[in-house]
């Protein structure tokens, strides 16, 4: 089953530049459910900005992005944010904890925003960073982990909702190669032992072994499809 199709989406800066910048041209592809997939391309080619509109995180000029079924373009902005945390997972390069809550702090708040109980946010956190490796480490504040742990409190918190999908982007760029291994093998780990579909944004050619399949951006086109 598609968990994801988007359609001939384009992107154009208008911003910054004194020409429009147009970094995606007519991108198309679909993820199946529980597909565990890789983007890389050059810096530059539109591996964010891609991400972002499929992530719902920026919306397109042209083109739709469906997600289980649903036409994204139709949600009102409303619709569209609780669309997002309700489905959507997202794990930046920086880990982007807020450095003065602890790690299970962080970790509860899409929940919190999604006004689940108290008690059962404890028990959904709890599970989570056990998912993750991160047992015992709940109350420590992010300054207190290694990067390793840091980008798996980021990945525990992007999946605590249960979403449908997980996007990262370069997630293991500011690790060392042993915080990137563990990274990696948390990613595949949610993607083998519970279905996670995930779509990741690499440039280390090692990680593609992780993967199911690649998919290649080059100046904002899909190349190897
Ligand atoms: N907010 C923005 N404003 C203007 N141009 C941008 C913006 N974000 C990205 N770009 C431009 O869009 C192109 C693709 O960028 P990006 O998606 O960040 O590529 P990648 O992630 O593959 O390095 C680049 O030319 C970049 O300079
Ligand atoms: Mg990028």
């Amino acid at each position: 089953m598609k968990i994801l199709e988007a359609k001939n989406i384009h992107k154009i800066y208008n911003s910054n530049s004194p020409e429009p910048v147009h970094a995606l041209k007519g991108v198309s592809l679909s993820l199946e459910n529980g597909e565990f997939v890789a983007l890389v391309g050059r810096s530059g080619s539109g591996k964010s900005t891609l991400l972002y509109q499929l992530a719902l995180l920026d919306t397109p000029n042209k083109g739709v992005v469906f997600i289980d079924g649903v036409d994204t373009s139709k949600l009102s902005d409303t619709e569209r944010v609780n669309f997002r945390l309700g489905n959507i997972g997202y794990v930046f390069q920086d880990y982007a904890l807020l450095p003065e809550l602890t790690l299970f702090e962080n970790v509860s708040l899409p929940l919190v925003a999604l006004g689940m109980p108290l008690t059962e946010v404890k028990k959904k956190v709890e599970n989570t960073l056990k998912k993750l490796g991160l047992e015992g480490l709940g109350e420590h504040l992010p300054g207190e982990l290694s990067g390793g742990q840091k980008q798996r409190g980021s990945i525990a918190r992007a999946i605590v909702s249960e979403p449908k999908l997980l996007f990262a982007d370069e997630p293991t760029a500011n690790l060392d190669s042993v915080s990137s291994k563990q990274v990696l093998e948390a990613f595949k780990d949610l993607n083998k032992r519970y279905g996670q579909t995930i779509l990741m944004v690499t440039h280390e050619p090692e990680d593609e072994q992780y993967v199911d399949r690649v998919l290649e951006l080059k100046d904002g086109v899909l190349i190897n499809q």
